[in-house]
């Protein structure tokens, strides 16, 4: 309040405001706006005068604090920037009645989703692009994209952002193989998807272009294919499952008791991740544990990041995160959280391997550590990431995975069958074998992808196999979700959940897998940035459905005739959660 009276005196504007008012050769209204706009933002003297009081004021209560004098220069950098953000603001009052009248009169109360036949790609206005379209659609943002992508020349359009920003969404394999591949080196993160996650991810493998991202790919790449790891991997798996989730179910199906599936298996994904990634027992999925502070620091970071993204104006949120106020203070106290848990475990390992000389873990931390990779930042960075990219895929694989086992009971019984002749706790190479599950798992991703669209920056122009041009900074989107549903790829029947088209039987009967190019399915990307979790994944997976399937139905509680709603944030989610009933199956004892 102080400083609005402060800055709202039409007295202070300084001499250069007054002669934009007088210099502006339209009306008397536009010029008004300019005053309003240029009095209720700080003239450079008040801002020296806010200065002063809040410098001699932060020294009075604390008067030996660093911390005050930190304070104090933020507050000036702050708000000479919000002087220098004048136009800006004069921007957002300008067009921000226009975006009112726009959404709420004629665009209200129109059904959001459209019938196929009457997609079109939307209509694009100056400064605001399809900004109205994309806030119209509202979560079905992933769904009317890929619409859009169905009906597109080449399965590729281009997409106008608020304030000139491009965005090519395709869903053709040739161009995906052009950007993921042959022209690898032009298409990169970017500042765009770096920036946000940055204060979270650091520098880590998930959130890095170039060498820095060569180097960690290089280590991690080599760690990832021991026999060693993996057998870790089965072990830990095992345990979560016999120790934790079994029972878990065994309870509710005893008590009738309703399980927000998606929860239960995001929580048995987090513990998995932490125990593989740095040796730490998160103990998410105990409900006698009290939550973990790691766990929920971690979730809360995740969430808030994620939701970086959404923000029509990035500046919004880096304003915010210099004022430290609201979700970005919540980040920056969740952020300092995981890290300071992740470095002090780090610190007690490399403390054990200079006592040592060996570590008895076999995590990917010490894995790191024992072959000569010491430095704090880097190994915090690298596992931080880990766990970012095995935490919500397969749980969001799983969950989509058991809706449509649901409205499938035939491809259940196939599974349960190949389940039936393993044994009760099959080891890597008997899950290697489960072909059926896995073909049942692709297809489960093809129709619901875990991450269902992913973006690259172009660093150069450059122009795509079908003719699209792209200029430097644009951004360029394959949309795997779209692509598990083109008729070009998979034929009329797309829309039929059928494991069977990755399937060919041999000889002896027995079905044998056939996979698809991942340029045609890039669930898990392709090309040189691969996901390096795939196998892992599938491990996991299969063992996961295997250990449930022998014992349990997953039975969903939703009403006849309700579809779940696919939406999206870093990975993709089921809507308001998935509850279902667990009933113990009649043949298992
Ligand atoms: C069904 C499960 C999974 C799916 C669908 C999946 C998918 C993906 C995708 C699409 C990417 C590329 C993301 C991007 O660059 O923007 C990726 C990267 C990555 N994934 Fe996975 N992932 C899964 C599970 C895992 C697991 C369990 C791990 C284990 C730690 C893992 C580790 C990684 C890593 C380290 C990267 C970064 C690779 C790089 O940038 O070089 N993923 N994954």
């Amino acid at each position: 309040m102080m400083y609005m009276s402060l800055w709202s005196n039409p007295k202070n504007l300084n001499r250069k405001v007054r002669k934009v008012v007088k210099n502006t050769p339209s009306s008397s209204t536009v010029q008004g706006i300019i005053l309003y706009i240029y009095t209720i933002l700080p003239s450079r003297q008040h801002i020296r005068q806010i200065q002063l009081k809040i410098y001699l004021q932060t020294k009075k209560l604390l008067p030996n604090s660093d911390f005050a004098l930190t304070t104090h220069w933020k507050m000036i950098e702050i708000l000479l920037n919000l002087q220098l953000l004048a136009p800006f603001f004069l921007f957002l009052f300008l067009i921000l009645p226009l975006l009112f009248f726009f959404s709420s009169s004629s665009f209200k109360n129109k059904d959001p989703v459209q019938p196929k036949d009457i997609v079109t790609i939307p209509k694009s206005y100056p400064l605001i692009g399809s900004y109205l379209a994309l806030k119209r659609i509202g979560n079905r943002r992933i769904q009317w994209l890929s619409d859009i992508v169905q009906i597109s020349p080449a399965a590729t359009f281009t997409l106008r952002r608020p304030l000139g920003r491009i965005q090519v969404i395709t869903g053709n394999p040739a161009t995906v193989e052009h950007i993921l591949k042959t022209r690898f080196s032009n298409y990169q993160k970017g500042y765009s998807f770096i920036n946000p996650l940055s204060d979270f991810l650091g520098t880590g493998i998930f959130n890095a272009d170039g060498n820095t991202w060569k180097f960690q790919r290089q280590v991690a790449s080599h760690e990832f294919n021991t026999k060693s790891l993996r057998k870790f991997v089965e072990q830990v798996v095992d345990a979560e499952l016999s120790d934790r989730l079994l029972p878990i179910m065994a309870l509710a199906a005893q008590q009738d008791r309703t399980l927000d599936f998606q929860d239960i298996l995001q929580r048995f994904a987090f513990d998995n991740i932490c125990k593989i990634a740095f040796g730490y027992d998160a103990e998410y999925l105990t409900p006698s544990v009290e939550r973990s502070k790691f766990a929920v620091a971690y979730e809360e970071a995740t969430e808030i990041s994620s939701k970086r993204f959404r923000e029509m104006f990035p500046l919004v949120w880096k304003v915010k995160r210099a004022l430290n106020i609201g979700s970005e203070k919540r980040l920056r106290m969740a952020v300092r959280e995981v890290h300071e848990f992740a470095k002090n475990i780090v610190r007690e390992k490399k403390r054990e391997l200079k006592e040592k000389e060996t570590l008895e873990s076999v995590d990917m931390l010490s894995r790191f550590l024992t072959s000569g990779h010491s430095d704090e930042d880097f190994v915090t960075d690298i596992v931080i990431s880990f766990i970012l990219a095995g935490k919500d895929t397969t749980s969001a694989a799983l969950t989509w995975f058991f809706w449509l086992l649901s409205k499938n009971r035939r491809v259940e019984k196939e599974i349960v069958k190949e389940i039936m002749d393993k044994s009760e706790a099959p080891v890597y190479d008997e899950v290697k074998h489960m072909v059926y599950t896995h073909a049942a798992l692709c297809e489960s991703m093809r129709l619901y992808p875990p991450v269902p669209m992913d973006s690259k920056e172009a660093v150069d122009d450059d122009v795509l196999p079908d003719g699209t041009v792209v200029k430097k900074g644009m951004l360029v989107t394959y949309h795997v979700y779209a692509m598990g549903r083109l008729e070009s790829i998979w034929g009329e029947d797309w829309a039929e959940f059928k494991p069977e088209r990755w399937l060919e039987k041999v000889e002896s009967g027995k079905w044998k897998f056939v996979g698809k190019d991942s340029f045609t399915y890039p669930v898990f990307q392709a090309g040189p940035r691969m996901c390096l979790g795939k196998d892992m994944a599938f491990m996991q997976m299969q063992s996961m459905v295997a250990g449930i399937l022998r014992r349990f139905t997953v039975v969903p509680t939703v009403a006849e005739g309700v579809e779940p709603n696919f939406i999206s944030f870093l990975s993709s989610q089921m809507e308001g959660g998935f509850p279902v009933k667990i009933i113990e199956r009649e043949t298992s004892n």
